[in-house]
């Protein structure tokens, strides 16, 4: 079967998943995709689509926004995940991000957690993490986010059963 794995990231850590995906899924053709570099791609042309992205400051990546917003994803199968590093903003995320019936017609959309990697980042965005961490300091709930592993693995079973 033909899987598109499609995704956009700024400091890297959403590839990091997007390649675990696609190494859990051998026995199909599996398209991966950083849609920076190759964008025009249609999800009717594949059997199944994911697309990821990661958040910052609430938003969506752009390029993964434009994507899901252009793309015509119904009637075939399709998932997305989220890279973020508050776990417990998971659901808004994806509430205020995606489209409500393209989420209600996802075989599933879930978060595979992040990573906050100062070294990766623009200057800029190095500022804004260090306030992202100052600002979540006092809040007791959070802990330095990492990639779900786990639930890399989740994603690829449940694609594995729908395909
Ligand atoms: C400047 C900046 C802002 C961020 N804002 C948020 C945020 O609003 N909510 C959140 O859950 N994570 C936030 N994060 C954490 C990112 O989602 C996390 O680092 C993610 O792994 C980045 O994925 P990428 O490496 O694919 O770009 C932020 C990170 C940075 C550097």
């Amino acid at each position: 079967m033909k899987i598109l794995i499609a995704y956009a990231t700024k400091s890297g850590t959403t590839r990091i998943c997007a390649e675990k995906l696609a190494q859990l899924l051998p026995q199909h053709q599996v398209t991966l995709a950083d849609l920076s570099v190759i964008p025009d791609l249609s999800p009717a042309d594949f059997d199944f689509t994911v697309v990821g992205g990661p958040i910052r400051m609430g938003k969506l990546h752009k390029t993964a926004k434009k994507f899901i917003e252009v793309s015509t994803f119904v009637p075939s199968k399709y998932a997305f995940f989220i890279c973020n590093g508050l776990s417990d903003g998971t659901d808004e995320y994806f509430k205020k991000n995606f489209p409500a019936p393209l989420l209600e017609s996802a075989l599933v959309y879930t978060s595979l957690g992040g990573e906050l990697k100062p070294d990766n980042q623009s200057r800029f965005d190095r500022f804004l993490l260090k306030m992202f961490i100052e600002s979540n300091r006092e809040n007791e709930d959070f802990v330095m986010p990492t990639i779900y592993t786990e639930e890399i693995g989740r994603l690829a079973d449940k694609i594995k059963e729908h395909i």
